[in-house]
């Protein structure tokens, strides 16, 4: 299944022709489905991370800077916690807050690798290029990949510590994250590390317009997924046929995003040989943005085979980072 092809400090452990598979898959599962929905996974082409990464500066998204402030202040209590000598990076991005990480673990002396992995061959390139001149005695080894593959097979270094880092656990559905948290735990050896950043749960006044800003970039996000079914599969979605909604479902505590059509209309998927009616009003569900409680987020980290060693948070209570060992 795997397929390595290396650039430098890039591994592809996916080939194009398993993305599309799993393009073609799952946007057929979500058209079809009543009420429709498409996986969070497929916003980061090229224009969605650079999206994404406008969207971490916005006033209104404060999971970014609250978790980069918890990082500043305690990146040393983890390298030392962790003695960590390789550090791997789910869902990394552009990595920019993980750089507090690798510095206190070069201050401390153990750091010698960082593994930065993403779906995004972008995203991942251009960390990976800057990483390399900003930190020239680290190696440096990018994986493109899908982090629920790699959770169950992270590379066998010595002493690692993974970080899944901005909330991403939250866009998983929970047996989802269940899954996935069981394959990094049984991935690792008793006593290597996890770091995860978690969104807590708080008043829907702060965290839906974190989801709905003023200036339109989540909506220009959230459409971005039809662009790539456009662009990937001959779709002929209209983009501005449909509205952003971002909502904070009180039950699941979770931020739902959904694309709202604005008229009655016939979309064609050319790839998929597929037609599908869309109703005036109808929702498609694109992204869930799980927000956490610290009991939750332990729980589920405790049934996954780790031990909670500690949670900092924010003066506001906003955002948590939480360090777990592997039991
Ligand atoms: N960790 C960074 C980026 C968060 S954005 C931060 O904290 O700012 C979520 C990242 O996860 C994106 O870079 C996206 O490309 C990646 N991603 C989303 N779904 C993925 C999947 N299934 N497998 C691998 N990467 C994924
Ligand atoms: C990547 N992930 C944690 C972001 C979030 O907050 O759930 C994605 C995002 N969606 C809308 N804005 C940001």
């Amino acid at each position: 299944m795997s397929h390595p092809v290396s650039t430098e400090a890039l591994e592809i452990h996916i080939n194009p022709d398993e993305v599309d598979e799993a393009l073609v898959t799952d946007v057929r599962a979500g058209l079809t489905a009543s009420p429709k929905h498409l996986p969070p996974k497929w916003f980061y082409d090229q224009r969605g991370s650079e999206l994404f990464e406008v969207i971490t500066t916005l006033d209104e998204y404060y999971p970014t800077r609250t978790e980069k402030a918890i990082l500043a202040a305690h990146a040393d209590d983890i390298a030392a916690a962790t003695g960590m000598t390789t550090l791997v990076e789910l869902g990394s991005g552009s990595s920019e807050k993980t750089r507090l990480l690798l510095d206190a673990g070069i201050r401390a002396g153990t750091l010698t690798t960082y593994v930065p992995q993403d779906v995004s061959v972008t995203a991942l390139q251009g960390a990976v290029d800057e990483l390399a001149v900003e930190y020239p005695d680290l190696r440096v080894a990018g994986i493109v990949s899908d982090f629920i593959d790699t959770a169950a097979s992270i590379p066998d270094h010595a002493n690692r510590t993974v970080a899944f880092l901005g909330g991403t656990l939250g866009n998983l559905v929970p047996a989802d994250r269940a899954a996935f948290l069981a394959g990094v735990a049984a991935a690792l050896r008793p006593g290597e590390h996890l770091i995860i950043g978690v969104g807590l749960v708080v008043d829907p006044s702060i965290v839906v317009p974190a989801y709905d800003d003023a200036r339109g970039v989540t909506a220009d996000f959230n459409r971005n997924v039809l662009a790539v079914i456009n662009r990937r599969l001959g779709g002929d979605f209209d983009l501005d046929g449909f509205d952003h909604v971002a909502l904070f479902d009180t039950d699941n505590e979770w931020i739902e995003m959904r694309l709202r059509a604005r008229r009655a209309m016939t979309v064609h998927v050319r790839d998929l040989d597929l037609e599908v009616e869309f109703a005036e009003g109808e929702q498609m569900r694109t992204e869930i943005s799980a927000k956490f409680r610290r009991s939750g987020i332990t729980e589920e980290l405790t049934a996954a085979g780790f031990g909670v060693e500690q949670i900092w948070s924010d003066p506001d209570d906003r955002f948590a980072v939480v360090l777990a060992e592997k039991h």
